[in-house]
């Protein structure tokens, strides 16, 4: 499928696409007289990317990438899902400013010899920061192609040493309704929100803990400082903000699972094949395009994970 190694300029050293396309205009008018005009038009735009968090440095390509095109900044960042600031797409960036996102630590426990919290300034020195463009999938139907910043889960896992009784590997949201107003609305979900993937899937080099998005830090709406993305899983399971990472020997139970067993699995594998009781998984709205297009399985990334799953029931995978 289309895993390539990325262009070695990474997104974030490319200028952004609305300043681009501003200086051309600008230049052009202003051949013709009219750039006192269009100056306020440039600075706006140069404003709008000012207002993104902290870039971040030493960022290098990674091992996976795709050709498609990237969705925009504007769309990743003002089209979300997270609940904890309310249930409408445009609500995560209303409200997430609330978030502090500094000082901040992950406590890792479990079956691991090393327990204990880490300050995420440490968990930033644990990899280099690599760009991983992935397809995301939500079971809504709709996808993005994003231009994340992060490093591989497996390697926080490795320096917490996992023993032999872990088998499975839980992830917790933070809980404090002071700072996640939805979280005081316990119909919403039962908080706090919880995650869980099998060892190897998490062990699995596609499988990163992502810091950053278009070469900066996280927007607090989509997940700062720390969220998980499994890009061939549906996008429920890449959980944000995380501050808790349990290694476990049975499964754990998530938060969709809870609410609605019937409705979420603990696998959640993009497959066109198995619809979701409310939406078919068989195409799906590119954020920013008109067409729908097919859904592929895996999200497009069998090659590298369907042999996770062999000998299981396709069925058994939502
Ligand atoms: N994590 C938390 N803590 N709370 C949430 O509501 N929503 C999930 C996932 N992680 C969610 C979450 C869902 S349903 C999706 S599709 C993705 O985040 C959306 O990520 P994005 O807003 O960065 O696109």
């Amino acid at each position: 499928m289309l895993i390539k190694r990325p262009d070695p300029i990474p997104s974030s050293a490319i200028t952004d696409e609305a300043i681009y396309r501003e200086r051309r205009r600008f230049l052009g008018q202003f051949a013709l007289g009219g750039g006192a005009l269009l100056l306020p038009g440039l600075l706006a735009a140069q404003a709008r990317a000012e207002a993104r968090p902290p870039k971040l440095e030493g960022v290098v390509p990674g091992p996976f990438g795709s050709e498609e095109s990237l969705t925009s900044y504007q769309d990743i960042t003002s089209y979300n899902n997270f609940y904890e600031f309310g249930t409408d797409k445009g609500d995560p960036k209303k409200h997430a400013q609330l978030l502090r996102t500094r000082p901040w630590s992950v406590m890792v426990e479990g079956e691991v010899a090393r327990p204990g919290p880490i300050d995420i300034e440490d968990i930033l020195k644990l990899h280099p920061l690599e760009e991983r463009i992935y397809r995301m999938r939500c079971v809504e139907a709709w996808s993005m192609v994003i231009p994340w910043v992060g490093f591989p889960l497996a390697a926080l896992l490795k320096h917490a040493e996992p023993n032999s009784r872990a088998r499975y590997v839980e992830f917790t949201t933070l809980h404090d309704p002071e700072q996640m107003p939805g979280q005081r609305d316990r119909r919403i979900l039962p908080w706090p929100y919880v995650e869980g993937l099998r060892i190897d899937e998490a062990m699995h080099p596609l499988c990163i803990l992502a810091v950053g998005l278009y070469g900066h830090e996280l927007p607090n709406q989509n997940g700062a400082p720390l969220r998980l993305v499994v890009p061939w899983k549906y996008g429920f399971k890449s959980i944000k903000s995380i501050v808790r990472i349990r290694l476990l020997e049975a499964a754990p139970t998530t938060t969709w699972q809870q609410l609605s067993p019937r409705e979420y699995g603990f696998y959640a594998n993009v497959n066109p094949e198995v619809d979701h009781p409310r939406w078919s998984q068989r195409r799906e709205r590119r954020i920013g395009e008109l067409r729908r297009r097919d859904t592929l399985p895996f999200n497009g990334y069998a090659e590298e994970v369907a042999h996770l799953y062999q000998g299981m029931d396709p069925k058994t995978l939502f």
